[in-house]
This record gives structure tokens, sequence and C-alpha cells, in this order.
């Protein structure tokens, strides 16, 4: 018998998963988070080969995927099939899955239920929710259920029209101290980690002196213990106006483009497909074949 306390089954599941509670050890050492979303099985899988620590499969997914105005129409189930896809594609990351807007106000009984799918049928090691307030009732319940639940205050994209728009929020000194406020809040609901979105460095490393556990920014600074970026705003997948926090570390957009033209052009001057693309048959096959008469 081996000394192994923990049982072959789960020493498979858990092979190479980066354990949930290093990311506190990671912030007590001053070791950076890196996060980023992901949607798909391949960009799971680059991730991982990346060496990120956490992906989200964010309900930005609306926007730069599905090509919506907001985040708000996007659904659970959407998030469930997306989460199962990056799933299949990540191992090492803990792969947080975003509650899109109605999936979660009505009461902790819904929250929890929809959470509960994220985990069981999406395979999340996580869920995400965002704001303060009321929020912070559905977070405890969701972790009452055994789920890790990440926060998310600053600019909470799926209630932008309360906020006046897609703007930086904490701005004045008493909105500054509610957003830290709320974050220390959601900490107490026992929220592993909180994501600060769009505030000023000043109050972001304030909020990230306030908790325990790790702060994630976007457009926060570099005094948080983590940074994450939208996968297509980071890699330049579309030409226009990105928000001002966002770095892009490629072009990949320019690059498919020049690829499909390079096919197009070759489909058209017969240059594509070459032998080497195509399926060999035996010669007295292909004799016999073009030998038989053929079919009315
Ligand atoms: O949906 C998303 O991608 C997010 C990040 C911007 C944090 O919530």
């Amino acid at each position: 018998m081996s000394d192994d306390p923990k049982p072959a089954r789960y020493a498979s599941w858990t092979a190479g998963k980066l354990p949930l509670p290093e990311l506190a050890e990671m912030k007590s050492r001053g070791d950076k988070i890196v996060m980023v979303t992901a949607y798909d099985a391949p960009s799971g899988r680059l991730a991982d080969a990346a060496g990120v620590d956490l992906i989200l499969v964010g309900d930005s997914s609306g926007m730069v995927v599905h090509g919506r105005e907001s985040t708000v129409p996007v659904s659970l189930d959407e998030i469930v099939f997306m989460t199962q896809w990056v799933t299949r594609g990540a191992k090492r990351p803990l792969v947080i899955a975003d509650m899109p807007f109605g999936s979660y106000e009505e009461s902790d009984e819904q929250a929890v239920r929809n959470a509960v799918r994220l985990v069981k049928e999406g395979g999340a090691d996580a869920v995400k929710l965002e704001r303060g307030g009321t929020s912070v009732a559905r977070a405890r319940a969701i972790v009452g259920a055994g789920i890790p639940v990440m926060g998310h205050v600053g600019l909470t994209p799926q209630t932008a029209t309360v906020l006046g728009g897609f703007k930086a929020q904490g701005r004045t000194a008493e909105r500054a101290q509610q957003l830290v406020e709320d974050a220390v809040a959601l900490e107490a609901a026992g929220c592993f980690a909180v994501v600060l979105e769009a505030v000023p460095p000043a109050v972001a490393s304030a909020a990230t002196r306030a908790l325990t556990v790790p702060t994630i920014g976007i457009g926060a600074g570099a005094g948080t213990d983590g940074q994450v970026l939208v996968w297509h705003d980071m890699l330049g997948f579309y030409e226009g106006r990105a928000p001002r926090f966002v770095k892009r570390y490629a072009e990949v957009g320019e690059s498919i483009v020049a690829a499909l033209g390079r096919y197009a052009e070759e489909v058209r001057s017969g240059t594509f497909p070459e032998e080497r693309h195509t399926y060999r048959m035996p010669d007295e096959e292909r004799e016999a074949f073009e030998r038989a008469p053929s079919p009315k």
C-alpha cells in the first residue's frame, strides 16, 4: 500500500494543476500572478504552454468574440460551453468562469445553482462575479457551497450603464474609499482574489495592502498582485481603439489577414493545392477507374 495519502483517482485529476492556496503564497512572496482570458481549447492550450497561472473564461467574449456592444447579453450556456472548451486545452492554469449578468443577481439560491453549473458542466475551478453590494452575499453563498469565488470591483462592465459608461472608477476620495471597502467585504465573504478594473494606481495599491488575498489588476497600475488582459486585445486581433490599459504584445490580426490574402491569391492563381497536399491512389486502381464507363 502506498504511503501517499492522496488516492490515485485524485492524483491523476490534480496532476499539474496549480493549487488554489498557492495564489496567497505568491502574494506573500511578492511573485506576480499572471492571468489572461481564453474562450476555446486552442487558446487554453496556448495560455498553458506560455505558463500563465489563471485563465478567465470572461464574458468579454460577448464583445471580442461574438461582436456584441456589451457583455450584458452573454448567457450562462455560452460560458458553460466556452469553459468546457478551455478546460480541454488548459491543464495547469486554474480556470475561472465568469458568471454572466442575470445569473446571480436574483438570490443566493440562483447564484449557487448557476455557479454549480459552471463547475459541474463547464469544468471550471472557480467562478467570478462583479460588484460589491448584493454580490457580497452571493459570493458568500457560493463559497459556502464549496466553490472558490473571485470578486471584481472598479469598472464592472455588466453594470456600466449605472457607472456612466466604460469609465475609470474610484477617482474621488469617497468613491475610492467605497471601492476598497467593497474589496475588503468580498475578501470577508471568502473570495480567494479580487479583480480591480480601471482604477487609479493609488486606489489599487491601497486595496492590495488592505487585502490578504491577491488583487488582479486590469488598468489598475503595477501595484496589484497580478495582472489580467483580454486575449484579443493583447494579441492585436482587431484594428481600432483599445482601452488605454491594453498593451498589444502581438499583431495577430495583421498576420491572419496577410496569410488569408496569400491563400486567396494562390487559390485564384491555381498554385494551391500542390501535389504534396493531395492523396495518392495506386496506379492500377486509378487506371481501372479511368477505364470504367463514367456514371450516367
Ligand atoms: O470578462 C472579462 O474578460 C473580465 C476581465 C476584463 C477581468 O471580466
